[in-house]
């Protein structure tokens, strides 16, 4: 009989809202970490969610997880992060109507400035970070900048709803399966500039500019349709995504924590530092990587046209631009 392994703890922020009810499930249930993997929920929201949070709490309970073997939830960042190996933010400030973007960077980027401080203070010094709350890359960002004690390659932003809403355009474009569409890649920011590269995306072994012989809509409706997407879910539904938002986040945390599969790229905003692709250094910028032993590494050597580098760069500049507001705001 094999020997049980050792709880994690993992703290949910936001644990109280749409995308945290859509999550828990899966990673309560073993999709993230594992079938064999214990662990300890830490859930964290503000003082105004805790009535709500503690009627989830009822419901973790009462769908009797094999592999929950605790439950912590809290309004403390410090109770939320004591000793925490993975996080993941969900929670942030929402965009209210009439706010500018400049007021939600500024928000968040206090949000991030204390979270990363108190992460610091409290989280296991590996821990791992997914931040998912918007801006995200920024945000990440934000926090890295707070986190002297943790690897800045442990610091994440979710793109991956994006690179799963890619393959979900093709796959439905050529009435096929979303899973035989791989290597679709999100290089940027997870937002409208965000730029969905195709060129080394395949379906069954053929490559998706073969089997969708239609370059108009490859290098046009669809990278629109990608970067349009959220919104469009929005104005559909009245809330931002939430259970696709929760699938992509179990998507990007089993990879980093089981590694990526030979052959298998896979997107996630991650510290541009030294990257092949002529990025500025110091962002958090969504790029293809490999993940092995926890650790991802960048796949370069893509093929570029001129008309995609452009891309590339609109969305870097949007990030410096984000980071340079940030840094305006709080002085950091
Ligand atoms: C999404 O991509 O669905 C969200 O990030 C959109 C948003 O602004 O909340």
């Amino acid at each position: 009989m094999s020997e049980e392994k050792e709880p994690i703890r993992v703290v949910i922020s936001g644990a109280a809202g749409q995308i945290g009810y859509a999550l828990i499930p899966l990673v309560a249930g073993g999709k993230t970490f594992g079938p064999n993997q214990p662990i300890i929920l830490h859930l964290l929201d503000i003082p105004p969610a805790m009535k709500c949070l503690g009627g989830v709490v009822m419901e973790i309970e009462d769908c009797a997880y094999p592999l929950v073997r605790g439950i912590v939830a809290t309004d403390s960042y410090e109770v939320a992060f004591d000793k925490v190996d993975w996080a993941i933010l969900v929670g942030g400030f929402p965009r209210k109507k009439g706010m500018l973007r400049k007021d939600l960077l500024a928000k968040n980027a206090s949000i991030y400035i204390e979270t990363g401080k108190v992460l610091d203070r409290c989280a296991s010094k590996d821990c791992h970070v997914l931040v998912v709350a918007n801006p995200a890359n920024t945000n990440a960002n934000t926090l890295s900048m707070n986190t002297p004690s943790i690897p800045r390659g442990n610091i994440t932003a979710l793109t991956r709803l994006d690179m799963n809403r890619g393959a979900g355009i093709l796959a439905k474009r050529l009435g096929a399966k979303p899973s035989d569409v791989t290597n679709v890649t999100i290089f940027g920011n997870h937002s409208k500039t965000q730029f969905p590269y195709i060129d080394r995306a395949d379906i069954n072994g053929t490559p998706i500019r073969t089997a969708i012989n239609d370059d108009s809509f490859l290098d046009q409706g669809f990278i629109t349709q990608v970067q349009n997407r959220g919104a469009e879910v929005i104005a559909a539904r009245g809330f931002s995504s939430a259970m696709s938002a929760a699938n992509a986040i179990k998507d990007h945390v089993h990879d980093w924590f089981h590694g990526t599969k030979p052959g298998q790229i896979v997107s996630m905003g991650v510290d541009s530092t030294g990257n092949p692709y002529g990025i500025a250094d110091g962002l958090i910028y969504s790029f293809p990587v490999t993940i092995k032993n926890r650790e991802w590494a960048i796949v370069g050597g893509f093929s570029l046209t001129d008309a995609q580098r452009t891309l590339m760069q609109t969305t870097e500049k949007e990030l410096k631009e984000e980071k340079d507001e940030v840094s305006a705001s709080s002085n950091l």
